[in-house]
């Protein structure tokens, strides 16, 4: 053989277009990463919706009682933690199914369920990830814009509804606003969507929510409503982001076509464990509730002080309208220590999101942003004043507590 002429070109796998074109999720900076890109130390983290009071000492205890048995398998179907989950909710068991975070149920829904060329309907900005998976599986997002008031345009998202549509996702409270969807809105909404399209209503942070005219995602499982699929999370209210624990409560039937493109192990036996003594500890839940709900307040006071709009929430985190580019207000915070959101990625380049933190977390953000504010001018890059274009900051549904 000879060896002097060109080699041809080498072939590698290749993606196909719908998948080559995806712009990957962009997940908040981890606390580790930021450290060793800026050689500091000592950085807070409010990126990412997560519980800063760490994970519940319960939960922690059933792990490491868990260990003993990894050599092993995990229940496949997470029997135990089913069971514990319908006997609270008062639900039966087939409607409940485990996922490795309700990241995973959000992607079974989507798997199960769609054709490529299919729609999916989800609000703007929303949670990324709805329009991140329809995009895997082959299917058309369709986005519909947050109403002027920033809540979910129900009726406009109704009218969205064609032949190919086969999943809504709304999301209660919302995340990025925090705003929630009303009972008789989510009901009004229901009739009218076609029978045969999943409504899928992501409750992540729905244990942050105080306003009592939200709708209970369970109310609408094993009756009339079999399109409702409802999304919760161990990630936020519970601590334990980190294990990947969430669970959807749906119609039997679908929660059989789930399962049949589920993992057989999707969920580790460690995170089931700690969920099942996650859902033991009343005494921590409602401390995360208690320490989420005082630095919000602590920190709508602070922001107000500064002369900045902010968004009230129904979450665990909210959205501060800032007088340049997020972007640039979220770079300046990283290299000192804190990390936030830039909701740039969301459509939205003049807002950070944040996470309500441990107090001390809460004052050093704001010692932060303050003086991040003071060494940036608040003209930005075009020389217009940042306020110009800002929206009506009260969405619907979310007041502030
Ligand atoms: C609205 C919403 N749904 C779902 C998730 C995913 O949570 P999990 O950690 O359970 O996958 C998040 C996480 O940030 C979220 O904001």
């Amino acid at each position: 053989m000879r060896r002097d002429r060109q080699p041809a070109t080498i072939m590698k796998p290749s993606a196909p277009e719908h998948i080559a074109r995806i712009i990957p999720y962009p997940p908040g900076k981890p606390i580790e990463e930021l450290e060793r890109e800026y050689g500091i130390s000592g950085s807070i983290k409010l990126a990412s919706n997560e519980n800063p009071l760490g994970p519940s000492p319960k939960a922690v205890e059933a792990i490491v009682s868990a260990t003993s048995k990894l050599h092993r398998y995990p229940d496949g179907s997470g029997f135990y933690l089913r069971k514990k989950l319908a006997e609270k909710h008062g639900l039966p068991l087939d409607t409940i199914l485990l996922g490795n975070g309700s990241n995973e149920i959000i992607e079974l829904v989507i798997r199960a369920l769609l054709t490529p060329g299919d729609e999916v309907i989800m609000a703007s900005p929303s949670f990324l990830l709805y329009s991140l998976v329809a995009r895997w599986m082959g299917g058309t997002p369709i986005a519909i814009p947050l109403s002027a008031d920033l809540g979910f345009d129900l009726e406009k998202m109704a009218g969205a509804v064609t032949a190919k549509t086969k999943v809504i996702f709304l999301t209660n409270p919302n995340n990025p606003t925090g705003g929630v969807i009303g009972k008789a809105d989510f009901e009004a909404f229901l009739s009218r969507v076609p029978p045969g399209v999943a409504v899928v209503l992501d409750e992540a942070y729905i244990e942050f929510n105080t306003d009592p005219d939200t709708p209970r995602g369970f109310d609408y499982i094993g009756g009339k409503w079999p399109s409702v699929i409802v999304l919760r999370t161990f990630s936020k209210a519970y601590g334990l982001a980190g294990l990947r624990i969430g669970f959807g409560a749906m119609d039997p039937e679908v929660a059989s076509f789930l399962n049949r493109v589920r993992q057989p192990f999707n969920t580790g036996s460690l995170a089931q464990a700690a969920a099942l003594a996650a859902l033991e500890d009343e005494e921590f839940l409602q401390k995360s509730l208690e320490t989420t709900w005082n630095g919000l307040r602590f920190l709508y006071g602070e922001v107000e002080k500064m002369g900045l709009r902010y968004i009230p929430s129904q979450a665990n985190f909210f959205l501060i309208e800032v007088p340049c580019e997020a972007k640039l207000v979220y770079e300046a915070m990283l290299r000192r220590g804190v990390i936030i959101r830039s909701m740039a990625s969301y459509g939205m380049a003049r807002f950070i999101r944040i996470s309500a933190g441990l107090p001390e977390e809460n004052q050093r953000f704001v010692r932060t942003l303050r003086e991040v504010l003071a060494e940036i001018s608040p003209v930005d890059s075009n020389g217009e004043e940042a306020h110009a274009a800002a929206p009506n900051l009260v969405p619907s549904g979310a007041q502030p507590r």
